[in-house]
């Protein structure tokens, strides 16, 4: 039912700086493997194979990664080194990939609207492959959000509690509680002050969208920061309709933060390379 994945990756991702001056933040590995493709993978596990990727200048690189490296694959063949790439390999076929571009970065509701060109009229995920989910316990955040959405048939965005001083980095939601971790949203605030937090349940990067939001995008006016925010298009979803906040099961690490980043690898590097 749910076939296409957005992934918005044109930010600049200033707070790598250097490192992000020639290279995508998405492209930057945890351990050994590039953020977008945890998220790639993670689109797939959830049953979503047309992967849309909304690209802005300096990016090309994403769409290398999925692509075949004929020169390099000649060069491994053979040697120990080729299963390195089975994972990849896998992946790229396993999967169609589309790319648009954000000619300006006028914020993440904007970016989604790029997307229309590539999803069309059909529901869709959506990926920030700097938020890092892993659920070792078993499905992915993706896969639970689209079971949910098979139920609910409504816009989804993921949600984790977050310390009061920390509110302010997120889209924070309040609503009425379905079950123990299902809320039907009430209210969506972006980035707010802790004193006007409506809770401290935080928007992260993985959303179930419904193709309404596109027309909700194009008729909302610059918000925080003066960007035209995702946040303020889904509160008007929520007002006309239902959007839903689901307690995610697993971990999430902030890799857009320094901080997160290395808890990220450090992570991975125990779990995978330390026996
Ligand atoms: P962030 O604000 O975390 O990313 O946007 P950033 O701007 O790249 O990072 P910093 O703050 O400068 O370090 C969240 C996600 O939305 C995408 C980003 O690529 C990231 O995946 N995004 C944001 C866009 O695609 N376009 C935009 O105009 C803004």
């Amino acid at each position: 039912m749910l076939k296409k994945c957005l992934f918005p990756a044109a930010g600049y991702g200033t707070r790598f700086l250097p490192a992000t001056k020639s290279m995508p933040k998405e492209m930057m590995p945890i351990v050994s493997k590039p953020l977008i493709e945890y998220g790639v993978e993670e689109a797939l596990e959830g049953g979503m194979a047309d992967i849309c990727i909304v690209t802005g200048r300096g990016k090309r690189s994403l769409e290398d990664h999925f692509d075949s490296n004929f020169e390099l694959e000649h060069q491994i063949a053979g040697t120990s080194k080729e299963e390195l790439l089975t994972d990849i390999r896998t992946l790229i076929d396993s999967c169609t990939f589309s790319y648009t571009r954000q000619r300006e970065m006028k914020g993440l509701g904007h970016a989604i609207l790029s997307g229309k060109t590539l999803v069309g009229d059909q529901p869709f995920g959506v990926v920030l492959a700097d938020d890092l989910c892993i659920n070792e316990d078993g499905t992915g955040v993706l896969a639970q959000m689209a079971a949910l959405y098979k139920q609910f048939r409504c816009s989804i965005v993921a949600v984790m509690e977050v310390p009061e001083d920390e509110v302010h980095k997120y889209g924070v939601i309040a609503g009425q509680n379905i079950s123990d971790d299902i809320i039907r949203v009430e209210n969506m605030v972006e980035k707010p002050t802790a004193d006007k937090a409506p809770s401290n349940l935080a928007i992260i990067g993985r959303y179930i969208l419904t193709p309404d939001i596109f027309e909700l995008i194009e008729k909302t006016e610059p918000g925080k920061g003066g960007e035209i925010q995702i946040t303020d298009a889904l509160m008007k979803q929520a007002q006309q309709g239902c959007v839903l906040a689901y307690k995610f099961k697993g971990k999430r690490f902030d890799c857009g933060s320094i901080e997160g980043f290395i808890e990220a690898t450090n992570y991975c590097y125990e779990k995978n390379h330390t026996s």
